[in-house]
């Protein structure tokens, strides 16, 4: 029952609900990676199966094809569609302007194609995502296994002429190994505690040789969708200048989403 869950998972349902009603008839829809998408999977899974909405989606990783396919949503790669009408991702920071921090999920690199390659992006998040200044959530860089040392002292040292408050890269691990992304890379965590300007961190670290892609998300994201424990949510939009605020129902019904898991 939804009374089980604690009040983030509470406003990451209600964050997940709300974005789930942004997805109309025959729409492209790119679907992210984590615990709030894993909600947003099975809020979509509850439309096909109860209204027959029709909709291709692109998962940005295996964990969420598995959950979309689950959920009875249909899932493509991004080559058979190429563009999509919208995505819908977690974050793990988002700032006054939708800059975002992402990768926390180890699932960056996938998200931040698919989101590029949609006409819209839309982050759902409970509040304590949101900050004032990025940075305070350590920033995911993915890079290539060979020579992954190296990259880690080359990125150390290009944050010494950055305005960034730590330098400390520290390779992301599953157990005893190194944890590897869906193409098979690495992800260096950078612990900078406050990131200045984010658009000269992002582009400089991909100038790298070894780095694949930073999780500073710059002007992709259109609009967030933030949840609150109590069931109310607020859709910012910032390319539209808009703020809607409502309550969610949250249901409650044994097992609701019962298998979400990040
Ligand atoms: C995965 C991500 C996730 O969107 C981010 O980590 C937020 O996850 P959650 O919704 O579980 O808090 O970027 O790579």
């Amino acid at each position: 029952m939804t009374s089980d869950l604690s009040p983030i998972d509470k406003a990451k349902l209600a964050a997940a609900s709300r974005a789930a009603d942004l997805v109309e008839p025959g729409m492209k829809v790119g679907l992210g990676t984590g615990s709030t998408a894993a909600w947003l999977v099975h809020a979509l899974g509850e439309r096909v199966r109860d209204e027959g909405l029709r909709i291709t989606a692109v998962p940005t990783s295996t964990r969420t094809a598995e959950l979309a396919r689950a959920a009875g949503i249909e899932v493509l790669g991004l080559d058979a569609l190429r563009w999509l009408d919208l995505t819908i991702d977690g974050a793990d920071e988002f700032d006054g302007q939708l800059n975002l921090i992402k990768g926390g999920g180890g699932a960056l690199l996938h998200e931040k194609v698919v989101a590029t390659a949609s006409d819209r992006m839309v982050v759902i998040a409970d509040a304590s995502k949101q900050v004032e200044t990025l940075g305070a959530f350590p920033l995911p860089v993915e890079v290539i296994p060979f020579g992954w040392q190296t990259t880690k002292t080359l990125v150390e040292e290009v944050l010494i002429g950055l305005d960034v408050l730590g330098r400390n890269a520290v390779l992301r691990m599953n157990g005893d190994a190194p944890f590897v992304t869906d193409e098979g890379n690495h992800i260096l965590d950078l612990h900078l505690h406050r990131i200045g300007q984010p658009r000269q961190l992002s582009l400089v670290l991909n100038q790298i040789p070894g780095v694949v892609e930073n999780g500073l998300f710059i002007d992709i994201c259109d609009a967030v969708v933030i949840g609150y424990g109590d069931g109310r949510v607020e859709l910012r939009d910032i390319t539209a200048g808009t703020v809607e605020k409502a309550r969610v129902a949250l249901p409650e019904r044994d097992n609701i989403f019962g298998d979400v898991s990040d």
